[in-house]
């Protein structure tokens, strides 16, 4: 398949190419757009068949449910039951933006895009560009991460294009997405609701708008999870980066000690490897490929940069990657929480 590939200057928005976008999807076929989180690999919601081939051109297990994206509150009654309280306070202050919710679904929503469930995630996403091609591809797209199962999410069109060219009909490249880590999700039908995938938008900010929420208690599980997580997709190894990821968590001084000493060990046994530092500590190491992912105290900018960082060790092709621990309060869950899903929960405590 032949992948069209078009720049969209965000300042004069390509209205023809934005229809062209629209029609594919209209048609049943694949579009890649960015929102403000990572890339989406679009598809007609509404459309059981055009679903399914997101799943095929992922490689995702069909019983990974996927997210479907709309462009106005009005649109959210055609396909949820019912819109709980909660739901509609939350939206209110967080839509569009990184915020996804679960409800339970109506008839119009194939199975085919819920995984088999009766519930639906949706989102509205605060991007320009993914907004009017919602509208004008009818409404309702289905969207997952815009990469391979298994890799690290999309934050730029290249991404997207190294991992599904060949596979979709279309990439709309609106440049480089500004938060860099997917969506938080909440199920809303929960009493009370129910943090199922940490993200921007933090346990803290939603009890602020609606009192009490809780958090899937497999959200930020160390060891491999024994109980699973409500969010099916959140039990597979993610992000997984090709080297072979370890956490190094502890006092700093420690931790650096041990990052050295590790990475020295294995660069002896003709290993490449690869560090993940901070801008406090990037001098501090003196073996391998040192990345810094930004500055300690910038939990937007490590969060922006994460899946970017994964993704230059790949074209590094280190065998092996050590990385400082980014456990903390806000944005740190949903960071350390993707951290540790590329390391497949592997950490080292010093
Ligand atoms: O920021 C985002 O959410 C991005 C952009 C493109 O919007 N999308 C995204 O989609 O991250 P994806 O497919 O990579 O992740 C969707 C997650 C999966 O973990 C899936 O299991 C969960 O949402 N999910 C979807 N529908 C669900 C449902 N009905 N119940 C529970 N979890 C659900
Ligand atoms: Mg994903």
């Amino acid at each position: 398949m032949n992948t069209k590939q078009k720049k969209i200057q965000m300042n004069q928005m390509d209205k023809k190419a934005i229809q062209e976008a629209a029609q594919i999807l209209r048609q049943g076929g694949l579009v890649a757009f960015p929102t403000e989180t990572v890339y989406g690999l679009g598809a007609n919601a509404l459309d059981e068949f055009a679903s399914s081939k997101i799943y095929e051109a992922k490689g995702r297990p069909s019983d990974n449910p996927l997210i479907v994206h709309i462009a106005e509150l009005e649109a959210l009654n055609k396909i949820v039951k019912v819109v709980p309280d909660n739901a509609k306070k939350l939206a209110e202050v967080f839509w569009p933006g990184p915020l996804t919710m679960i409800f339970e679904k109506k008839e119009i929503v194939p199975l085919g895009t819920t995984g088999g469930l009766n519930t639906v995630a949706v989102r509205m996403p605060n991007h320009a560009l993914a907004l009017s091609l919602i509208k004008e591809a009818g409404g309702y797209i289905a969207a997952p991460s815009a990469n391979t199962s298994g890799r690290p999410s999309p934050t730029k069109a290249s991404h997207v294009a190294m991992d599904l060219v060949g596979k979709i009909d279309m990439i709309l490249d609106g440049g480089a997405v500004s938060i860099g880590i997917e969506s938080t999700i909440i199920d809303v039908t929960a009493n009370p609701p129910m943090i199922l995938r940490p993200g921007f938008v933090t346990k803290a900010m939603m009890e602020a708008v609606i009192g009490e929420v809780s958090i899937d208690p497999t959200i930020l599980g160390d060891k491999e999870l024994k109980e699973r997580p409500k969010a099916p997709g959140m039990k597979y190894k993610h992000y997984a980066p090709k080297g072979d990821l370890t956490i190094i968590e502890g006092e700093e001084e420690q931790v650096i000690v041990k990052i050295n000493c590790l990475a020295k060990e294995m660069s002896d046994k003709q290993c490449k490897v690869g560090i993940i530092a901070t801008d406090e500590t990037i001098n501090r190491y003196d073996v391998g490929q040192v990345i810094s992912i930004g500055k300690r105290s910038d939990e937007q900018t490590i969060s922006h940069n994460l899946y970017r960082v994964l993704r230059e060790f790949d074209e590094k092709n280190v065998d092996v990657i050590y990385s400082e621990s980014f456990r903390s309060e806000k944005m740190g869950m949903a960071i350390m929480n993707r951290l540790l899903k590329a390391a497949g929960h592997k950490v080292i405590y010093v």
